[in-house]
C-alpha cells in the first residue's frame, strides 16, 4: 500500500489525474474502472484539462464504472450514467461504445451483473480502478459484511448510504433508491492497479481503519491491504487518524525520482 498525504483536495486530485495520464499516455489502449462521488470530480476536471490543454487522448481507452442505482433511468439527473456523462464523458474523447456502466433497469439483473462481469474479461480486465469510500468503508457499493470475494451483483444500500446520498434526491429519502448494481469486491481486487481518493475530516476514522486496521468484510476497504498495487490519496484531513502518518510522508518525500510523477 502506498499512502500518498496531500495538503488539500485539489492537490490530491492533481497527483490522482496525474497517476491516470501516465497510464494512458504509457498505454493508449488503457481499461480505466471509475467511481462516482463527490470526491473523484476533481480528478475529472484535471483530466478535462490535460484532453483540452496537453492532447491527452482517450480515443482508444475502455472505461467501466464501478456502480449504479437499480430502477433509475439512465437518463434519470442522479443516475450515476448522467453523473459521468456531465463530469467526464462529455467533455473528452472516449468512444460512446467503449464505456461500460451496468445497467440498473435490467429486466433480467443476475444476467446484467454477468455480462458485466464479461466484459471486463473480454478486455482482458482493468488497468486501473478509481476508487472513493464510504463513511462506512464501502468500496463501489459493497457495503459492510460484503463477501470479500464478490463479484458484480445486486446490492441492498444500507440506510447509512442512503442517508448520505438523500442530498442528492432533494433530501428525500423515499427517493433514494433501494437496491444497486456493484462492481464485487472480488472484481475490484482483479484490477491491476487501485486508486483510492479520500478527502475531508468525515473520512478520517474510515481511512485510518481501512489502512490499518485488521482486514474484515465489517469495513470491506480493508481488502485493499491485500492489493499488490494500492494507492490511497488522501488530504490532511482524512489523513489525520493514521498512527502512521508521519512515516508516509517520508517514504513519498523519500521516493526515487525516477517513482516521481
Ligand atoms: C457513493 C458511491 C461510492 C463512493 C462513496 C463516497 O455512494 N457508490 O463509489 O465512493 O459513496 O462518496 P463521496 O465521494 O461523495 O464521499
Amino acid at each position: 500500500m502506498e499512502i500518498i498525504i496531500q495538503p488539500t483536495p485539489e492537490a490530491g486530485s492533481i497527483i490522482a489525474a496525474r497517476i491516470i495520464a501516465r497510464l494512458v499516455r504509457e498505454n493508449p489502449d488503457s481499461v480505466l474502472g471509475l467511481a462516482t462521488g463527490a470526491t473523484p470530480v476533481a480528478t475529472y476536471r484535471e483530466l478535462i484539462r490535460m484532453h483540452r490543454e496537453e492532447g491527452l487522448d482517450f480515443s482508444r481507452v475502455t472505461t467501466f464504472n464501478l456502480d449504479e442505482y437499480v430502477g433509475l433511468p439512465l437518463e434519470h439527473p442522479q443516475s450515476y450514467h448522467t453523473f459521468m456523462d456531465e463530469h467526464l464523458f462529455r467533455h473528452i474523447n472516449v468512444p460512446r461504445g467503449r464505456i461500460h456502466i451496468p445497467d440498473g433497469m435490467a429486466a433480467d439483473i443476475p444476467a446484467e451483473c454477468a455480462r458485466f462481469e464479461a466484459a471486463i474479461r473480454a478486455v482482458g480486465g482493468i488497468d486501473l480502478q478509481l476508487l472513493g469510500i464510504g463513511a462506512n468503508g464501502h468500496i463501489g457499493f459493497n457495503e459492510p459484511a460484503s463477501s470479500l470475494a464478490s463479484r458484480t451483483r445486486i446490492k441492498t444500500l444500507t440506510a447509512q448510504s442512503r442517508a448520505d446520498n438523500a442530498r442528492h434526491f432533494d433530501n428525500d429519502l423515499a427517493k433514494v433508491p433501494m437496491h444497486c448494481i456493484t462492481m464485487g469486491v472480488g472484481t475490484i481486487m482483479d484490477c491491476r492497479q487501485v486508486l483510492l481518493l479520500a478527502f475531508g475530516e468525515n473520512k478520517a476514522d474510515v481511512i485510518a481503519e481501512a489502512c490499518e486496521g485488521a482486514i474484515s468484510a465489517m469495513n470491506p476497504a480493508t481488502i485493499l491491504q491485500m492489493h499488490p498495487v494500492a494507492k490511497f490519496v488522501l488530504d490532511e484531513a482524512a489523513g489525520a487518524k493514521l498512527r502512521r502518518r508521519d512515516y508516509y510522508r517520508y517514504v513519498w518525500e523519500n521516493k526515487p525520482e525516477w517513482q516521481r510523477l
